[in-house]
């Protein structure tokens, strides 16, 4: 049987079982999901063992397993390493879900006239990973695999790939490969075909301010006392000026810049303002003075507090002066920014800028580094030829903002490159409610893989 017919065959099936997939809650974040995330590791694996993979495994690590399979054919052909995750960000605040999110269903949008399946993880990224098992599995079963496979679908990528550098580190052998696919970042429009050349770095950063030793009676102390929460609040907008550049010194010194060739290039990709506005029900956009909202969101850096805490959040009202106060801060970070060295310039200033009446404790996260990817390689010319070939229009290249921060790992530890050949969009809501990922999609991503694995063993073969 031909492989698109099989693929046409068999998509009933396709779709159920990412449902199944979708139904195990693996939330890596929370210690609480421990089990379902193994659960879902071993659901991956059963997964590709039925799809024909070889040596198939849980590999365990110090937090969630990673699981790896192979299937080589021929030792003399190119090898090309399939990466995503299977964990996802948690589900909160779940009240603001229409359904729930581990009960995937399917509902059609504006945007996905064919229905997309609503479920945490949906897009971000067990759809999207789930389609480069089907499409081997199509592959094998048709006998059409141009070349050498791996996989490595990862447990831990929404809280930073904490073991992944490790496992990579002591596995150089079993992973070496010619490049990294990966399918985990968006397109601009379902007739936009896009590639991601870039992605952000990050640096993730908890903040505590304390202030009296106790709760009190904001009457009684109030105004002679300060206020945890209104002096973090003042710290916190202070990090960005009026032209909402980041005040932190030093913070731009490494910023690689974009030539104004390149500036001009992006900018020319079908983008309107007037709709994203609409779309988030905005007034008006934001941002860095002199920069478009498409440079806003990819090249440029960025600070923004996700999270904030204290005092009395409950029903009703209390007259408290709390004794502390909590924020979260995250920066996305450019190419040449490291994250160590920003987490120690935020550390370093807002410790600098804390009045006496309080004390603060920052506290870092986990980072990652930004990534940029060329356009001048066999890999990229294969994933242009490939959505060139089933979209029927060329794609575009787009800088991501998000981070993957294995990406640059990978070239600094295995010495390949990545391709970023994602199937999402921007608009199906990854780590929001209602996360979904159109049946459009899925079924493109499976259909535009097995003609990357067949021009790229072409382009290497040459
Ligand atoms: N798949 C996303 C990253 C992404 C999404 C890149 C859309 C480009 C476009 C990934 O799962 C993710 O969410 N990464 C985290 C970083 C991580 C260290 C928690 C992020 O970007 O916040
Ligand atoms: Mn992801
Ligand atoms: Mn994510």
């Amino acid at each position: 049987m031909a492989l698109q017919q099989y693929l046409e065959t068999h998509k009933e099936r396709f779709l159920n079982e990412l449902l199944d997939l979708l139904r195990i809650p693996s939330v890596s974040a929370d210690p609480a999901f421990k089990n379902d995330v193994a659960k879902t590791a071993e659901f991956v694996k059963d997964n590709l063992i039925a799809a024909g993979a070889d040596n198939v495994e849980v590999c365990p690590t110090n937090g969630h397993p990673i699981v790896y399979a192979d299937k080589i054919i021929d030792p003399t052909l190119p090898t090309i390493l399939v990466y995503g995750h299977y964990d996802v960000q948690p589900a909160d605040p779940i009240e603001l879900w229409d359904s729930g999110p581990f009960d995937p269903i399917i509902k059609k949008t504006d945007v996905h006239p064919d229905g997309a399946i609503f479920a945490r993880g949906a897009c971000d990224d067990k759809g999207q990973a789930f389609m480069h098992i089907k499409a081997f599995e199509g592959m094998l079963a048709t006998d059409s695999l141009p070349c050498n496979v791996k996989f490595m679908i990862e447990g831990e990528e929404e809280v930073g790939s904490v073991h992944l550098g490790q496992f990579c580190n002591d596995n150089k052998e079993r992973l070496s490969c010619d490049m990294i696919l990966v399918s985990d970042t968006s397109i601009i429009a379902n007739d936009t075909p896009s590639i991601t050349v870039g992605l952000r770095g990050l640096s993730y950063i908890e903040v505590e301010v304390i202030g009296p030793n106790r709760d009190l009676h904001s009457g009684v102390y109030g105004g002679a006392v300060a206020n945890p929460i209104n002096v973090l609040a003042k710290m916190i907008a202070s990090l960005q000026d009026e032209d909402n550049k980041i005040t932190i010194p030093g913070f731009y010194d490494d910023v690689a810049i974009v030539t104004d060739q390149e500036r001009a290039e992006m900018n020319k990709a079908p983008f309107d303002i007037e709709h994203y506005k609409k779309d988030l029900v905005i007034g008006d956009v934001h941002g860095e003075k002199g920069y478009t909202t498409i440079e806003r969101a990819s090249i440029r850096p960025t600070l923004d507090c996700n999270g904030i805490w204290g005092g009395y959040i409950g029903e009703g009202a209390k007259t408290v002066l709390p004794s502390k106060a909590f924020a979260k801060i995250s920066m996305r970070l450019v190419p040449n920014q490291s994250s160590d060295v920003i987490t120690e310039l935020f550390k370093k200033h807002f410790e600098s800028i804390a009045p006496d009446s309080v004390q603060v404790i920052v506290r870092p996260h986990h980072g990652g580094e930004a990534a940029v990817t060329p356009t001048d390689t066999p890999e990229y010319q294969a994933a242009y030829k490939a959505m060139q070939k089933t979209y029927g229009k060329n794609p575009l290249p787009a800088r991501g903002g998000g981070s993957i921060p294995i990406v640059a790992l990978f070239e600094k530890v295995l010495g390949v490159k990545t391709v970023l050949m994602g199937f999402g969009l921007n608009s199906d809501d990854i780590h929001s409610p209602n996360e979904h990922y159109g049946l459009f999609n899925f079924y493109k991503g499976i259909e535009t893989i097995p003609y990357f694995y067949k021009y790229y063993t072409e382009l290497k073969s040459k």
